[in-house]
């Protein structure tokens, strides 16, 4: 079984003061909170069992917000990081929880959208031994991490930021690991920047020749909303496509209900309680099959 983390820790001091009492990913992108995109995207790669990682002021919000998950037929379940102290941490911390299972994990500011993106979970998912990494072709690579592969496009390192980039392959905030990823987590150490770094546990798999690559084509959209800049994109993005199509992006209600996790009844209830806005009309819609 592969459970899934949403790694909604961090300060977002790119966005002070708006974050300076909320979580970034509580703020709205269009007409629903950032944590339901990255939520949306491990309910479409089948994965039901889920933990939250939040800063510890954002616990209360976050727990209301989203309860036991059983309104999305979701057993979800919530941690602290205390520090931002790296996003490996999050192995760390999970490691009870996660127990013999494999895992992925998904940054709290990661939106990703696309119709081919099932089949490139799905792919990940058949991979039970190693990790997966998504990478993304990226104009701007020296801001992100690259990936630089070798003749036959396997990974064989990642460059954090790197001013000569090996290749315009950026590694997404989005990971799937077998249980070896904890023993991992407690093989590296902090960085120069004091953080335990996701590309060090990257890197161990590479060394061991155990990473894989699925390489997100240009019909899939990726956002990392970090900044006010990408955040306003990514609302005018999801506000764009959803009144065009009159579909909505990261419904975790209509997902579940599509995938027979939750019942009409459930779906009704979330219905009435947000009717009064356009997502509660929308449930209602998909109830009656729309
Ligand atoms: P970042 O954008 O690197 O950090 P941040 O969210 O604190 O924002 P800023 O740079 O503006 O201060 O984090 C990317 C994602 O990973 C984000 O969803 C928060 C999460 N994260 C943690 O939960 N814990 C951590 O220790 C780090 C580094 C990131």
């Amino acid at each position: 079984m592969r459970k899934g983390i949403i790694l909604s820790g961090g300060m977002g001091t790119r966005l002070y003061p708006c974050t300076e009492v909320i979580s970034k990913q509580l703020l709205p992108v269009y007409d629903k909170p950032l944590v339901y995109y990255p939520l949306s995207t491990l309910m479409l790669a089948g994965i039901r069992d889920i933990m939250i990682i939040n800063s510890p002021n954002d616990s209360d919000p976050f727990q209301r917000l989203l309860k036991d998950g059983s309104q999305f037929g979701l057993n979800i379940t919530y941690s602290v990081q205390h520090e931002p102290r790296g996003i490996a941490e999050c192995f760390r911390i999970a490691e009870k929880w996660i127990g013999d299972d494999d895992v992925a994990l998904i940054l709290g500011d990661n939106i990703f959208y696309g119709n081919d993106l099932i089949n490139r979970f799905n792919r990940a998912t058949w991979n039970t031994s190693g990790a997966t990494l998504f990478a993304y072709h990226v104009n701007d690579p020296e801001r992100f991490g690259v990936l630089e592969l070798n003749e036959f496009n396997d990974p064989i390192d990642v460059h954090e930021k790197p001013k000569d980039p090996p290749s315009s392959y950026a590694v997404t905030g989005l990971y799937f690991y077998d249980n070896k990823v904890v023993d991992y987590a407690y093989q590296i150490s902090p960085s120069a920047r004091g953080e335990l770094e996701i590309t060090d546990i990257n890197k161990l798999y590479m060394k061991n020749h155990d990473c894989k690559v699925e390489f997100l084509n240009r019909g899939i959209a990726w956002i990392d909303t970090g900044t006010f800049e990408s955040l306003s994109e990514a609302s005018t993005f999801v506000g764009t496509v959803q009144r065009r199509t009159g579909m909505m992006i990261a419904c975790p209600e209509e997902i579940a209900f599509k995938q027979s996790w939750i019942t009409e009844e459930t779906l009704l209830k979330s219905a009435e309680q947000y009717k009064k806005s356009d997502y509660g009309k929308y449930l209602f819609k998909i109830a009656r099959g729309f």
